[in-house]
């Protein structure tokens, strides 16, 4: 089982940005998770961060016949891309939505995901221990399909 785990706009700012929401965790300490939990559970992973919207797009339809599945984080870009959604839907791998913060707890124009659209399943809310949930669950979806 081999999966890409996807970090969209200011991830790369754990830490520093607004602690209170997203944690004092940095970006690192968010990849040891993912690589922990993936090796525990016998996955290969790769981790991708960006702050562009078109790499981000690049990177699933790269993903097409590499990859059994997608974690994503699409950042601010849940509730902008079209084009994030499209490209979930192009690629059609299972994928499962993570935010750190709650986000139906947050302002109005953070209570549409595009991404969320194509996504089996989300988790929000977690703070980190989203992503753990999300690679567990997404491991259950493709061991059962
Ligand atoms: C986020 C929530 C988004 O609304 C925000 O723009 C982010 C992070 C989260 O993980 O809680 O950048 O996706």
């Amino acid at each position: 089982m081999n999966i890409l785990v996807i970090n969209g706009p200011n991830l790369n700012m754990l830490g520093i940005r607004e602690p209170d929401l997203y944690g004092k965790e940095d970006y690192a300490a968010l990849v040891a998770l993912v690589e922990e939990t993936c090796a525990q559970e016998g996955i290969q992973v790769e981790v991708f961060q960006s702050n562009h919207e078109g790499a981000i797009v690049d990177k699933i339809q790269g993903a097409y016949g590499k990859f059994d599945g997608i974690v994503i984080n699409p950042a601010a870009y849940t509730h902008t891309s079209v084009a994030i959604l499209d490209a979930l839907k192009a690629v059609s791998l299972p994928a499962v939505e993570v935010h750190i913060s709650d986000v139906s707890q947050r302002e109005d124009f953070r209570q549409v995901s595009y991404a969320g659209m194509a996504c089996i399943k989300t988790y929000m809310g977690l703070g980190l221990e989203g992503y753990r949930q999300a690679i567990l669950s997404l491991k259950a979806h493709l061991q059962n399909h």
